[in-house]
């Protein structure tokens, strides 16, 4: 199963099947000189051993870069020490990355790839849910500074995106619950009967049933391939996929980056972001309560910490979307379409304080 991605910095593939871990070698371009394989402690003891016989097919010498699991390792420390790798073992302009792992291996090996020399050519083997429909495809490359999440970064589009889906098997339920709340997220913004197939298909999602996965993969990357193909830089329609972040972030951020994992933020949000929908440009109410119902069957939660209502709309002005302090959120016109439009804090603040969204009002 393919999807094509076509961007001005660059057209590739997203090859979907079981096992195409195996099939590593079939991204390597002939006039490679040798491939590094970036992953982490956790992912390499699962896969590693496989994607380094896999890539070894293609004739290249391998080098396994090995980084530290989690998100705090997004760091220009975990950069350097992939550029200090490379060096080491003198890979010149035409060497490969593979990045094999969540979304930080391939965000921060995404960024090595854009940096090294200038910019050297990159595969992403992505290995959670979410990074197998949101973060490999696209090319938005990143590591987090002290002072804001993904500050520092690239836009810079890969060679081919290799989806192994038997590899979910080893993920844990919360991760599945995580990177399914953005598989349904295309639904709400792009797709409606997408989004009924999810209501219809949301316990063999969870099941991780391989027909079920396979189709929830390839139609929430012919979605965002077609997002990106259409806006690469981030200049307008691409913050349709920020749908639910808005709040998502301030959960995030106002716990604690950790607590909440950030797909279970986003869920949330995206219920959030579907009730001021309802007073902001009209949704019908019924369909809120089918994304919150939706939400739920995931597993991903539908009411918000109390971070007290000041503090909420604190958190959100830090939004990239904020113009003139006024914070711009995706919204639902209607099941399947979404705009963004700035809203006026006095319509958000009765959300913030409401029992049916907020624990403990
Ligand atoms: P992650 O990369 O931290 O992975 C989650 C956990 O699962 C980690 O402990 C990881 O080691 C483990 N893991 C990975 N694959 C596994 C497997 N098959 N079996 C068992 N364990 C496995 O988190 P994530 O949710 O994949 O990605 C989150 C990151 O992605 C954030 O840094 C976020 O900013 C970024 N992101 C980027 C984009 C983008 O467009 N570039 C989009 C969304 C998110
Ligand atoms: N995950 C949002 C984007 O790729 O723009």
């Amino acid at each position: 199963m393919q999807v094509r991605v076509d961007t001005p910095g660059g057209a590739y593939p997203i090859h979907i099947a079981a096992g195409r871990l195996d099939e590593l070698a079939h991204s390597i371009p002939d006039d490679a000189t040798a491939v590094a394989l970036v992953t982490n402690d956790t992912v390499s003891a699962l896969y590693g051993t496989r994607a380094r016989a896999a890539l070894a097919a293609s004739g290249k010498p391998v080098h396994v870069i090995e980084l530290p699991d989690g998100e705090g390792h997004k760091t220009w420390e975990t950069l350097n020490r992939i550029f200090d790798a490379l060096l080491v073992a003198q890979l010149d302009r035409k060497a490969v990355l593979v990045a094999l792992g969540g979304g930080v291996v391939g965000d921060v090996c995404g960024f090595a790839a854009a940096c090294y020399m200038r910019g050297v050519r990159f595969v992403q083997a992505p290995t959670t849910l979410l990074a197998q429909v949101d973060s490999s495809v696209g090319g938005k490359t990143a590591i987090n500074h002290p002072l804001g999440k993904n500050m520092i970064g690239a836009f810079y589009q890969p060679l081919a995106v290799e989806i192994d889906t038997d590899v979910l098997a080893t993920l844990p339920p919360r991760e599945v619950s995580a990177g399914l709340a953005e598989v349904i997220k295309y639904g709400m913004i792009a797709d409606a009967p997408f989004f009924d197939w999810c209501e219809a298909h949301a316990q063999a999602l969870r099941a991780l049933d391989p027909e079920a996965v396979r189709h929830a993969i390839r139609r929430s990357c012919e979605i965002k391939a077609r997002v990106v193909s259409r806006d690469e830089r981030d200049v307008g329609l691409r913050a349709i996929l920020n749908f639910g972040h808005t709040f998502g972030h301030a959960i995030e951020s106002g716990l604690g980056y950790g607590q909440w994992l950030h797909g279970e933020a986003v869920g949330c949000g995206m219920v959030m972001a579907a009730e001021l929908s309802v007073r902001a440009c009209g949704l019908d109410a019924a369909v809120v309560e089918r994304i919150r119902s939706l939400v739920a069957a995931i597993g991903c939660p539908v009411r918000a910490p109390d971070l007290g209502v000041d503090r909420w709309l604190d958190l959100m002005r830090v939004d990239k979307k904020v113009e003139g302090r006024v914070i711009r959120y995706v919204l639902l016109p209607a099941l399947g379409r979404a705009d963004v439009q700035g809203v006026d804090d006095d319509l958000v603040r009765p959300l913030l304080a409401s029992g049916r969204l907020i624990e403990g009002r």
